[in-house]
């Protein structure tokens, strides 16, 4: 459904002189120099699949987003999402994608919410039954008709989010590419999304796209990801396989002791397991946060167990900062493998 082939995005930037004089100076100028965003992506994501498309600030995501819904024509390469180039053929692909960019409004910034609707419901010719359908299941999950009058412009964040991801799909698009689509939003707004996201990938088989930095996005949404690093593809797995890459694992556990010396239960786990670091929290639970490459869950388990009366025990999800460090890190680019993160 979406192929991307090589794919290079270089954009021309004026340099800039230091100083006044300087800022004049690139007025006149002509001296500039190349920024490659994108450096030959390939990928190819089968129709249905929900993929991640995740990296550092910079990585290229956007860049490359912008080129698949044909805002941005490649320096070179190619791109085609269901058979069309989508910047060649722009009217024809607007058609069969949906867009949202977290950080910048797709939406009649002067017009109430539901106008915004009416208008796309007839720029794609959405029939009546689909509308219908669509606007029900936003009613449904997003709570659309408390925003339905108000300008666009009048909305908080997290109100104006939820009205671009439905407007995004009210057309039944074949694909749809969310970039940063739960940026600001509170973690109810966020299970919206990705609830709405889901049920109309599983009811309508609806290709999605996402980028995100929310590892709750990704695993609540997304069954592969695809790692950006400097412009390329630089990993590619399931997200199951990913969170195994994490450098850092946690286990968070509460035992039968004395609460009043986790100082000696912090210092025996430290002691036993080399490059771990303990803390108590809240709920006086203790954490324990490992590298993953020196220790399996299973042996730290196994220390906790036989050295604690374990009462209660929780591996929390690591974090993406986690994961793309170890990508990062590890593959490509060798360099020292950071300290565990205490
Ligand atoms: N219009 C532009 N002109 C010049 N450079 C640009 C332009 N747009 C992006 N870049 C540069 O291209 C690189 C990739 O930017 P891009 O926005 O694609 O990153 P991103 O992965 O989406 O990052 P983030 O996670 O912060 O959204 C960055 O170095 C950025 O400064
Ligand atoms: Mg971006």
């Amino acid at each position: 459904m979406i192929v991307a082939e090589n794919l290079v995005k270089d954009f021309r930037v004026h340099e800039r002189r230091p100083g006044l004089l300087g800022s004049l100076g690139t007025l006149f100028s002509r001296e500039h120099r190349l920024v490659r965003a994108v450096s030959g992506v390939s990928f190819e994501i089968p129709a249905g699949a929900k993929v991640a498309y995740i990296g550092a600030n910079g990585a290229g995501k956007s860049t490359t987003v912008k080129m698949l819904t044909g805002i941005m024509t490649p320096t070179s390469g190619r791109a085609l999402v269901a058979g069309l180039e989508p910047y060649r053929e722009r009217r024809r692909n607007a058609a069969n994608i949906g867009v949202v960019f977290g950080q910048r409004s797709q939406l009649w910034w002067d017009l109430p919410v539901l106008d915004s609707f009416r208008i796309l419901r007839s720029i794609h010719d959405v029939p009546d039954t689909v509308y219908r359908r669509n606007m029900a299941l936003y009613r449904e999950l997003l709570d659309l008709d408390a925003l339905g009058n108000t300008p666009v412009r009048q909305l908080s964040l997290g109100q104006r989010m939820r009205a671009e991801v439905a407007a995004s799909l009210v057309h039944d698009p074949k694909v749809v590419f969310l970039d940063e689509p739960t940026v600001g939003l509170d973690l109810v707004l966020k299970e919206a999304v990705r609830e709405l996201v889901n049920r109309v990938n599983a009811e309508l088989g609806t290709t999605v796209l996402l980028t995100s930095h929310d590892m709750g996005d990704i695993g609540a949404i997304c069954d592969r990801v695809l790692v950006v690093d400097r412009g390329e593809v630089v990993h590619s797995s399931s997200v199951h396989e990913l969170l195994r890459t994490a450098d850092t694992r946690a286990v968070l556990f509460e035992h039968e002791g004395d609460p009043a010396a986790p100082a000696d239960a912090i210092a025996l786990i430290e002691a036993k397991l080399d490059g771990a670091s303990a803390s108590v929290v809240e709920g006086g639970r203790i954490r324990v946060e490992y590298p993953a490459g020196r220790w399996t869950s299973r042996q730290v388990m196994g220390l906790l167990l036989d050295h604690f009366d374990v009462t209660d025990c929780v591996v929390p999800e690591p974090d993406l900062e986690s994961v793309l460090r170890r990508i990062y890190t590890g593959g490509r680019h060798p360099a020292p493998r950071p300290e565990a993160v205490g």
